[in-house]
């Protein structure tokens, strides 16, 4: 015998009249479109599609059934789950569209952004700084001039008034191409351009040429073989120590700011006279406020004038070098100058990666 079925729950006997049948398949069909994605389709799809649906429940009491009810039954919950099914498979395949063309657009990616493991390199700092320097003068309507590294020894020394006997044309600083008599050098200076412009230009002359110089110096934290300067040269009619001033002036606080200061010493050069060597009162970030001596500077010889066949009573000017390298070191607290040489991408990024 067997023991009363004490488990029964009659709660789990479903209804299989036709209007309990169509209400399930109503509440399948308006729980599948609320669906909004896929996370909630499964949820959807237990509640009513799968063996604990209300569906899935009626069908199991079919067997139960009265033999003449089965077949009515059966086929009535049968097509309601397959309505429910298709229903099921239908917003399965709309949101799995819905999710890849999100995904397509979420998770793009831009093959033609540049690649960035690789450190970009940076230009160098003298570069920038050479452009900047051109740039103020630019600015004014003056020209840049050019010249050739390897130069004619007359133009860099002869033609500005640097005899023979100069100590400046010996093996000690200058370097010769072949040998010492050959008459060609590698610029000491820019200051040949000063010649080239006033043959190459008609008058007046308005020039800068910032470029490349070579003396034979030591390769060490404060000499460089090759270094970088700036020259500058006005040729007109009655220009004066006043113009010089006025145009340094304006250079030193265009390059370091309105406040800066200027202070003028008397010199010698071979191509000015007079000849003056200029600082400036820099505000280092380390080491405080000084006097920088930043470059010498003049009014061209008459004899400089004469060289390049210009007529000294009518005309006159005044003429500058400042040495880039160094102006880099004051003022972005470089104390070696190998740095500036040797090209380590890891001095020039410092300086920013300006294109
Ligand atoms: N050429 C000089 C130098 O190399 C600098 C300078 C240029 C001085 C122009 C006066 C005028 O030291």
């Amino acid at each position: 015998m067997s023991a009363p079925n004490s488990s029964f729950d009659p709660v789990e006997v479903a209804d299989l009249s036709p209007q309990a049948v169509a209400a399930a398949v109503t509440a399948a069909l308006t729980a599948i479109a609320g669906a909004s994605d896929l996370a909630e389709l499964k949820d959807v799809r237990l509640t009513h599609g799968g063996d604990h649906s209300t569906l899935a429940l009626a069908n199991r009491e079919i067997g139960a059934l009265p033999p003449h009810a089965k077949a009515d039954a059966g086929k009535r919950v049968g097509e309601a789950r397959a309505q429910v099914r298709q229903a099921l498979q239908a917003r399965q395949i709309e949101l799995e569209a819905d999710r890849d063309a999100r995904v397509l657009v979420e998770e793009a990616v831009d093959v033609t952004l540049p690649y960035d493991r690789r450190v970009a390199g940076a230009r160098h700092p003298l570069t920038t700084l050479h452009e900047r320097i051109a740039d103020v003068f630019v600015a004014m309507g003056w020209e840049i001039a050019e010249g050739p590294e390897v130069e004619a020894e007359w133009l860099n020394f002869d033609a500005l008034n640097i005899g023979p006997d100069h100590p400046a044309r010996t093996m000690q600083d200058t370097f010769f191409i072949g040998s010492e008599d050959s008459g060609v050098v590698l610029r000491t200076h820019t200051s040949p351009v000063q010649i080239r412009s006033l043959l190459d230009r008609p008058l007046p002359v308005y020039v800068i040429c910032p470029g490349r110089v070579y003396r034979t110096d030591e390769f060490d934290a404060t000499h460089l073989p090759v270094f970088h300067q700036v020259e500058g040269l006005v040729v007109d009619e009655g220009i004066t120590v006043g113009d010089l001033k006025g145009t340094l002036d304006h250079f030193a606080r265009e390059m370091f700011g309105p406040e800066t200061k200027t202070r003028w010493r008397p010199s010698y050069f071979p191509f000015t006279e007079p000849s003056l060597e200029f600082d400036i009162w820099f505000e280092a970030a380390k080491g405080g406020p000084r006097w920088i001596e930043w470059g010498g500077c003049g009014i061209v010889n008459p004899r400089v004038l004469a060289a390049a066949g210009v007529d000294s009573d009518r005309y006159s000017g005044f003429a500058f070098g400042i040495g880039i390298d160094r102006t880099l070191m004051f003022a972005n607290d470089v104390t070696d100058m190998r740095d500036m040489a040797e090209g380590d991408v890891r001095f020039t990024r410092l300086f920013g990666a300006e294109f």
